[in-house]
């Protein structure tokens, strides 16, 4: 299964991704989780996205699809992986096509506007593995501690209310356009976002052709 999770910033494509990682064993690949990492480690392409992350910007298409490119190549991806926040703009899925990328799934995750900013104010990631809680709808098992690698939750430098308005008006004016794209090529499903997670998880399972 090679899957892309489109959605709006805070619509769960990183809850989602890590859940359906884990039952069909396939990596997922979050651009921006890497783009983070790449930014603490401090290598070139961190300090280059560095700043268009901090205001909310699209990092380059060039840029993004180097990362995607090398990554795709690795072992791990041989059988199937979920793309996490890739392609974002119409350039960044054509060169997956002129790559000869085949993609089987397009699932968008539908959340309005309104409903992004309360959960972005309680989101809390893991510094080290980057995965996502919710200090009220998905709290870990131990105040401020990663359940999957034990270190330390942190807020998003971008999930500042102001940020996050931004990134929004960039997803619309710049992402929304790949359901269309996608839709055109038969492979687009539509699930809500705006309902539990594991409601979410089952609607996403059922896109794929799957059951619980
Ligand atoms: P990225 O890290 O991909 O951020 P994003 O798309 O803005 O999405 P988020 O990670 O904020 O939200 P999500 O949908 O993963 O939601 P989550 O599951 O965490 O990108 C960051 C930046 O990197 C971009 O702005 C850009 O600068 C750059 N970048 C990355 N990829 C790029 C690309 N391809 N091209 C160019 N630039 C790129 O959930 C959010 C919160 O809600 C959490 O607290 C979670 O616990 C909670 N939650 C989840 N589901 C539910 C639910 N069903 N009910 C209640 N709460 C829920
Ligand atoms: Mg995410």
């Amino acid at each position: 299964m090679r899957l892309i999770l489109l959605g709006a910033p805070g619509a769960g494509k990183g809850t989602q991704a890590e859940i359906i990682s884990k039952r069909l064993h396939i990596p997922t690949i979050s651009t921006g989780n890497i783009l983070r990492e790449a930014i603490k480690n401090g290598t070139e392409t961190g300090l280059r996205a560095k700043s268009f992350m901090d205001k909310g910007m699209l990092v380059p298409d060039d840029v993004i699809i180097g990362i995607v490119r090398e990554r795709l190549a690795e072992p791990d991806c041989a059988d199937g992986y979920i793309l996490d926040g890739m392609p974002r703009t119409i350039p960044q899925a054509e060169a997956l096509l002129e790559q000869g990328i085949e993609i089987d799934r397009v699932v968008s995750i539908e959340i309005a506007d309104e409903v992004i900013e309360a959960r972005m104010t309680g989101r809390r990631v893991c510094g080290t593995c980057g995965a996502s809680y919710h200090i009220v709808a998905n709290p870990p098992k131990t105040e401020g501690i990663c359940n999957a690698c034990g270190s330390e939750l942190v807020i998003r430098k971008d999930d500042t209310p102001e940020t996050v308005r931004h990134r929004l008006e960039v997803y619309h004016a710049e992402t929304e356009a790949l359901k269309g794209f996608y839709a055109k090529l038969g492979k687009l499903r539509l699930v809500e976002g705006n309902q539990p997670i594991e409601d979410a998880t089952r609607d996403i399972m059922a896109a794929l052709g799957g059951s619980e």
